[in-house]
């Protein structure tokens, strides 16, 4: 939602800020902008839609060049996506630049002031009062990390702002609140940017901001302090991925990418978690083992991709510790006074770590006095930095809007949690967490399995490209697959897609069944819970007999469906509570090569943005 870089150093400060641009590109799209300090002067370009289009632009009328600039790429909140509302936002002098990502609550009645002291704004953004306000600090104190500072005691709401200021030409100044801003330390220049992707080919050494902190860089300095200027503690990490790994690697899209790095993900997040025994080793699980011991109850908080593998996870913590849980959408969460307390664990799933329904779901329930574990895949962002402790996936970057290798990552940890409580109330016992931390060891090869044999997926999916609707149906932990294959196709191919519990559909959904609908049915395995199977093969007869086009994701050797499939689609034989692993699989490739087959973007699907960091 929004991506904010900023540079300063011996190197030309455009080029590295484009450069940033596009590796965060993911998290908006909608117009892009930069300010470059020259001469001592500021000359800055902006241009909605795509980052192309800044770039054709710069390329006919360029940028003087220097060594201090900020760049944005738009997710646009107030104000529509044209050229106006496009970051940079200046002040009436032309002297200061700003660039911001979130929501400036008070910004009107901020407007309405600075109005009446006769500034002239000519946009519809809220970050425009920004701008002008620092403009106003800055020629009463003279120094722009002051003006910072001054500015965001006045502002309400959430909010990243990089800025600089054409009498400091050596200098970028940043501060945040509840939207996330990184430091990167290189040799002699520094950088700022939303997220260390920007960054990561020029320097892999970085420093988390912390809440409410404003921080001046200039080359070989860095200095943070909170909003009234007192030193703050900086804490410095080195990243452990490169940039190679936010590289395509020679793949059309970062979609395939990612799904194709999977079996990796997987066997990372697994990574150094289990001893040789076969116990799990989840050292960074900081709650103490008597808190756990006590908990009366989980409670799962998420978004999206992410709520569907909380959902998967809600069926493996009841049926491993047998302690109650619920999962919720972190939106709706704490407008309904959930009942929490002391003996609630609360875990907050998200990749980005940065997303605002969940990072407010996390902080009421710690005011409740709940503790939180967050699952999450961005080292140092917020939601883990508010979490009593954290599980980090090990999904490496996940550039592509839509989410692949992360959710398979969380459905890892979210498993990996559920073992560990029930590893530590006694109610798994030794052998039989050695048992399923070996079928999950295998998970890894099987998700390799599974891509190996995808070519017929992709060729029906290229055959129901016209399509207008395509349900989903699962039953158990098959159901939260088939919301997330909808989920998929919806954000993708911007079909009409729907997931229901597949006994639900006689409680309504079946009267959308006509001729030739295409059905996906996720089929749990006939071991185990057969009752579970033999439903759902009724269910997939009963839609049948209606006209739909059935499309079966069933285990190997499940001979007992093919009757009924008009497609099958198969999955290696895996315990029940772990095939969404396996499963989810097969409907990403689908989703994806629908898109392709439709013509949209598949990395950067309208209307959306990687990191929801507004409620
Ligand atoms: C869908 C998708 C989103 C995210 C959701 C939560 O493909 O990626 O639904 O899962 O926005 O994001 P995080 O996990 O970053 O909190």
């Amino acid at each position: 939602m929004c991506g904010i870089v900023g540079y300063v150093g011996g190197r030309s400060a455009l080029d590295i800020v484009i450069a940033g641009l596009k590796r965060l590109e993911y998290r908006g799209y909608d117009s892009a902008g930069v300010a470059v300090l020259s001469d001592g002067g500021l000359a800055s370009a902006k241009k909605a839609g795509k980052l192309a289009n800044l770039e054709k632009a710069l390329a006919d009328r360029p940028l003087p060049s220097g060594g201090t600039g900020i760049g944005h790429t738009r997710w646009a909140t107030h104000g529509a996506p044209n050229d106006a509302n496009a970051h940079p936002h200046l002040d009436n002098s032309g002297r200061v630049s700003v660039v911001h990502n979130g929501i400036i609550e008070n910004f009107a009645e901020l407007r309405a002031e600075l109005t009446a002291r006769g500034h002239r704004l000519s946009s519809e953004t809220d970050t425009e009062v920004a701008a002008h306000l620092l403009a106003e600090e800055f020629s009463s104190c003279g120094d722009l990390a002051e003006a910072m500072r001054n500015v965001c005691r006045l502002l309400e709401g959430a909010f990243t702002l990089v800025a600089v200021h054409a009498d400091e030409p050596d200098v970028v100044v940043g501060a945040r609140r509840n939207s996330p801003l990184v430091v990167g330390v290189g040799n002699d220049e520094a950088f700022l940017a939303s997220d260390v992707a920007a960054f990561i080919e020029h320097t892999r050494e970085a420093i988390e901001l912390g809440q409410d902190q404003v921080v001046e860089v200039r080359r070989g300095a860095v200095t943070v302090t909170d909003f009234d200027g007192r030193p703050a503690e900086v804490r410095e990490y080195h990243v452990d991925w490169d940039a190679s790994a936010a590289e395509k690697a020679g793949y059309d899209y970062f979609m395939l990418k990612e799904i194709a790095e999977q079996p990796k993900a997987v066997a990372d997040t697994l990574l150094g978690r289990i001893d040789a025994s076969g116990a799990l080793l989840l050292d960074e699980v900081r709650i103490p083992a008597g808190v756990l011991r006590e908990v009366e109850k989980v409670v799962i908080v998420a978004c999206g991709t992410a709520f569907h593998a909380g959902m998967i996870a809600k069926y493996a913590i009841e049926h491993w510790t047998r302690v109650p849980c619920e999962t919720e959408l972190a939106s709706e969460f704490r407008y309904r006074d959930p009942i929490l307390d002391t003996r609630t664990l609360v875990v907050a799933i998200s990749q980005s770590g940065e997303t605002m329904d969940t990072l407010m779901a996390l902080r009421h329930a710690r005011e409740q006095g709940a503790k939180v574990l967050a699952i999450c895949n961005t080292n140092g962002s917020t939601i883990p930095r508010e979490s009593d402790a954290v599980l980090y996936t090990h999904a490496g970057p996940e550039i592509a809007v839509a989410s692949t290798k992360a959710f398979l990552t969380q459905l890892v940890a979210c498993y990996l949690v559920a073992l560990y409580l029930g590893q530590v109330r006694g109610t798994k016992w030794g052998d039989e967490i050695r048992s399923v931390v070996r079928e999950l060891s295998e998970i890894g090869t099987q998700v390799e399995q599974v891509l190996g044999t995808m070519e017929p997926v992709r060729e029906l999916a290229r055959g129901l490209a016209d399509k207008r609707t395509v349900l989903f149906l699962g039953r158990h932990v098959g159901y939260p697959v088939a919301l997330e294959g909808a989920l998929k196709l919806k954000e993708l191919a911007y079909m009409h897609a729907e997931g229901f519990a597949a006994g639900e559909l006689k409680h309504g959904p079946i009267a959308l069944i006509e001729e030739d609908l295409p059905v996906v049915v996720v089929v749990p395995s006939p071991r185990g819970r057969s009752v579970l199977h033999d439903k759902i093969v009724s269910n997939i007869q009963e839609i049948r007999a209606r006209g739909a086009r059935t499309i079966v994701v069933a285990e190997e050797g499940d001979e007992s469906v093919v009757p009924y499939a008009d497609h099958l689609i198969r999955v290696p034989a895996t315990p029940t509570l772990l095939q969404p692993l396996v499963a989810s699989v097969p409907l990403q490739v689908f989703a994806c090569e629908l898109a392709t087959a439709r013509g949209n973007e598949v990395d950067q699907p309208r209307n959306l943005a990687k990191s929801v960091t507004v409620e």
